[in-house]
């Protein structure tokens, strides 16, 4: 079985403590951060970009990070943010029409790539690129902001790629918490990205407990 990992969005946390936040989600047994890189572009909202991701770098020296690049074009940032310590770049391929090359060279920066797709995409146009990428992300919700309502209708594509392909990495990422997890699970993802349940959870070591126990059942 494909192993279970739980990486929180830092999206919705007091970005004005971003190192602070970030590490206490990594005390309280996170195994990757979610990091949601957009552009004001390919989504209508602005986070923070490759200067930001090196400055949290230098102070977190051995998390997996994982930039969700939503952004138009995903080619151009690929450099600065392996410079900047990125360990996954997933960007979407809505946008590009030379998704082999953007994989191509992201490998080559020493980085594992990930493909995602938005909720009105169907699972086809990525699954014909499941050979040479590291992870396939099914968005839950239309990118753009944390908070939003979970997408069940997605879980088809979940299932789908789970089917087909056993050892796959497959990540969910939007409206993911314990009151949404036993669907993600079912469905057969193992990489469950969770912002707001996880930021405003009570215990979130226990949340992030919970959600990593329901998917490995
Ligand atoms: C949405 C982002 C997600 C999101 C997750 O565009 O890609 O990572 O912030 O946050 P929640 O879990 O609150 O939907
Ligand atoms: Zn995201």
């Amino acid at each position: 079985n494909v192993r279970a990992l739980i990486g929180p969005s830092i999206l919705n946390s007091d970005l004005s403590r971003l190192y602070e936040e970030s590490q206490k989600l990594l005390d309280n047994g996170a195994d990757y951060l979610h990091l949601d890189v957009m552009d004001g572009h390919f989504v209508p909202n602005l986070t923070f970009g490759h200067p930001v991701v090196k400055c949290l770098r230098s102070k977190i020296k051995d998390a997996f990070f994982e930039t969700h690049m939503m952004v138009s074009k995903p080619e151009q940032w690929i450099a600065p943010m392996a410079d900047a310590g990125v360990n996954q770049y997933t960007f979407h391929i809505e946008p590009v029409n030379n998704v082999e090359d953007i994989c191509r060279k992201i490998k080559e920066h020493g980085m594992k790539v990930g493909l995602a797709i938005k909720p009105g995409t169907p699972v086809a146009e990525v699954e014909k690129y499941v050979n040479i990428s590291d992870m396939i992300l099914i968005m839950t919700v239309e990118p753009g902001f944390g908070g939003q309502k979970f997408m069940e209708d997605q879980m088809i594509k979940v299932k789908h790629l789970r089917e087909h392909y056993p050892l796959l990495n497959i990540e969910v990422d939007g409206g993911v918490g314990p009151s949404t997890i036993n669907c993600c699970a079912n469905a057969g993802a193992n990489m469950i990205v969770s912002g707001t349940a996880v930021i405003g959870a009570q215990d979130q070591a226990a949340t992030i407990k919970l959600l990593r126990e329901t998917v490995q059942e």
